[in-house]
Formats: structure tokens, sequence, C-alpha cells
């Protein structure tokens, strides 16, 4: 990057009020988002420091489906952000009485709520959300649609380790049927340069990838050797209308990611997921804990790009965060 296009990109701010999916961001807003969590990771990680970019303004959870990592971490970097947080939680809230999420929505805005972070079974909502109320929408996970800033920190992950995710091959393997993880992480790789292949049984793989030109293969043990990147995806039974495979020992035998496949791969392929993790089924307990996984690094870097997309959305440029570092 010259001189000049480096202190372009520095003033640089993201000019949209809601995070919603991945497609809408460009090439370089998602390096902008990197490049800014950088920054953020070594502050969060060795120092107390909080930033100021969100004093006085308030940050509400409103997480209608389970989550541990998302919506701590959320609630972590707004803190660390110095907003004031707040969480709706389904069950003791007007909801259940009938309230519509919307009448929900516009009682936040009247206590002056900024942001709202939203997860919830339903694709689209924070899209609808977003169309419905002047705050913040940031979508936290929608049914099977998008988790953008799981995404965001996925690549985070890796372009750290790689300082490039352009020319890597990026295989995630599992239930991609349901999995919203899946959607938003190939609109990332694939927006940044990455070859993503999709593995699974054929029952969890949609053919709708196949019209986007990506690769989809139902063999996992013929594609390892050639990965830079496995990200292994939890199977959803939640999510599931009866049964897309035959047992979980089958699935195992077929689709999990175990020391021996493990010793087909590259010894420096980086081996992620996304979490929750169902320890035995998709991964076993020796891959899920060995050097080649990063999944306890890629909770921490969640913490960093939620910081970065709470402080781009406000309108802060990096020249800003480096200043108040
Ligand atoms: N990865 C993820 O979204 O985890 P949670 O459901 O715990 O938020």
């Amino acid at each position: 990057m010259t001189k000049n296009a480096l202190v372009l990109f520095e003033s640089m701010t993201l000019k949209r009020k809601d995070l919603l999916d991945i497609s809408s961001l460009s090439h370089d807003e998602i390096i902008y988002i990197f490049e800014a969590a950088k920054i953020f990771k070594k502050v969060f990680t060795e120092t107390n420091k909080k930033f100021s970019f969100l004093s006085g303004r308030t940050v509400c959870m409103l997480f209608i489906e389970p989550s541990t990592r998302t919506r701590l971490s959320f609630e972590i970097a707004a803190k660390r952000l110095s907003a004031d947080v707040i969480s709706v939680a389904p069950s003791t809230s007007s909801l259940v009485k009938g309230e519509s999420l919307i009448d929900t929505v516009k009682t936040l805005e009247a206590m002056k709520t900024g942001f709202i972070v939203m997860r919830h079974p339903v694709s689209l909502a924070p899209d609808f959300l977003s169309r419905n109320c002047e705050a913040h929408v940031i979508n936290g996970g929608d049914g099977n649609h998008a988790h953008p800033t799981q995404a965001l920190l996925d690549g985070f992950s890796v372009y750290e380790r790689t300082g490039s995710l352009k020319g890597l091959k990026v295989a995630i393997v599992g239930d991609i049927k349901h999995s919203r993880v899946a959607r938003s992480g190939i609109e990332l790789f694939t927006k940044m340069g990455s070859e993503v292949v999709l593995c699974g049984p054929p029952t969890l793989l949609p053919d709708d990838f196949s019209l986007y030109g990506i690769e989809m293969t139902f063999d996992l043990d013929s594609i390892l050797p050639k990965l830079d990147v496995v990200n292994m995806l939890r199977i959803q039974l939640e999510r599931q209308k009866g049964s897309l495979f035959p047992s979980i020992r089958e699935y195992n035998k077929y689709f999990s990611l175990t020391k021996d496949r493990l010793k087909k791969c590259r010894k420096d392929v980086i081996v992620m997921h996304p979490g929750p993790i169902n320890r035995g089924i998709e991964i076993d307990d020796f891959v899920a804990d060995c050097e080649n996984a990063i999944i306890e690094e890629q909770v921490t870097n969640g913490i960093a790009v939620r910081m970065a997309v709470f402080s781009l959305l406000c309108g802060k440029t990096l020249e800003d965060i480096n200043k108040e570092k």
C-alpha cells in the first residue's frame, strides 16, 4: 500500500448503521476490521485498558436463542469500550406476555439504547429490526442465514497467522445445511480470495452452493492433504427435522476429524471450530486440543473483532483507535 493510500485507509470509516451480514461488507472493509481487531487484541490481552468510544452509550443484548460465546464476547467487547450493557432474557421479558418484537425494541429505544445485538432463531429477523429502529443493529446469528461476526473472527484468526487469506484452501466440514456459520464463512473466505470446499453427507450439503461455483465433496479423506484450513462444524440436532444421517457412529466414521485423519493433513494445517463443540462427534478430543487447533484463540479473537465492529459502526477510524490505545 502506498503512503497516501495508507493515510486514506487509516481515516476510513464503515459508512453503515448496521452489521447484518458479510455480503454487504467490501474486501477493504473486512481488512479494515481485521487491522482494527489486531490493535484491540494487543490492548485487550496485554492490559486492562478501556477505550472511551462507547462511553455514555447503552448496548442491549437481545438474545432470543441460547448462546455462550457470542453473547459474552459482545458484552465484554462493549464494556472494554466503556458502554453500559443491558440484556433482555426472553423468558423473563414481556415477550412472553405477547409483546411484539417491534414494541420491545421501541421500548429499548425509548430507554436510549444505541446498539442492539440480536440473536434470533428466525432468519432475517435482524434485517427486519434494522428497518424498524434507529439503533445500530448487529446480527449475532439469525436462523440458518448469517453469523457475520463469527465469520469475521474466523477470518481474522487465519489472517493473523498467514497475513492474507488469498489463495488459501479452506474446507468447511459437516452440517452445512443448517449452518449460518458456514454461509457467512463461505462469503467471507471467497470474498478474501480463498478457495472454499464444502464437505459433509449429501443430506447436509445443500445444492445451492454449487450454483456459485463452490466445490463440494462427500469424501473428507480425499481433500485433507490439500488444505490450509479445516473448519469443523457442529451437528445441529436442534435444527434438524427427521434423521439426516443413519447414526452418530456412522457420521463419526466418515466426517469426524480424528487423530488418524489429522495425520493426512499438512503439518501446519489450521484446525478451527466455532463452538460449541460436540467432542467425539465432529472432532475428537485429541484434535480439539492439539497444537494445530486454534479454537480458544478464536474465542479471544471474537472480543477483538467485536470491539472493532462496534468502534467502526460508530464512526471511529484506525487513526482514532491508534491514538487512544
Ligand atoms: N459460535 C457461537 O455462535 O457460539 P454460541 O452459540 O455459544 O454463541
